[in-house]
């Protein structure tokens, strides 16, 4: 593992910064511009989360290799609530903003792995990977 950074999540503009360096990153990594687009709006979807519903947490963000196969992890924690239904949450169509990344589903859509760990009371760390191809 390498490069990583990683941004604390108290406000709004905590989220510009986590996509910022996301976009650093990935550009670093040498992922094209629309990967790099797809990274950062995921970025930016977990970030919102934290802000909206744990109050605080981090996003870490790194290049990692594994089997020879280079890519970015983005791990997003907090000690938050909590989420208490992930799999009414991962069906399309709960999210109700209706913004542009479509929630959770729409991170899992946008990178190649994803993964929740959540427990109600305790908080949700969620690690998504893009791998470079
Ligand atoms: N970090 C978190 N801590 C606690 N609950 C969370 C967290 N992230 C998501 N949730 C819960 O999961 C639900 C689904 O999240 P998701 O991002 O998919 O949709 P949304 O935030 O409701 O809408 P959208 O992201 O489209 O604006 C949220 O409404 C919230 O109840
Ligand atoms: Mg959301």
């Amino acid at each position: 593992m390498s490069n990583q950074s990683s941004v604390d999540i108290k406000s709004e503009w905590d989220i510009v910064a986590a996509r910022q360096l996301g976009r650093n990153v990935a550009k670093e990594l040498g992922f094209g511009t629309v990967d790099q687009a797809r990274i950062t709006t995921a970025i930016s979807e977990l970030a919102r989360n934290i802000y909206l519903y744990a109050g605080e947490g981090k996003v870490e963000i790194m290049g990692i290799v594994e089997n020879g196969l280079s890519g970015i992890l983005i791990i997003a924690s907090d000690e938050g609530p909590g989420i208490p239904d992930i799999r009414r949450v991962m069906e399309d169509g709960f999210s109700t903003s209706g913004g542009l990344g479509a929630g959770l589903p729409g991170v899992k859509r946008l990178m190649d792995e994803f993964k929740i760990d959540t427990v109600h009371g305790e908080g949700t760390a969620i690690k998504a990977t893009k791998w470079l191809r």
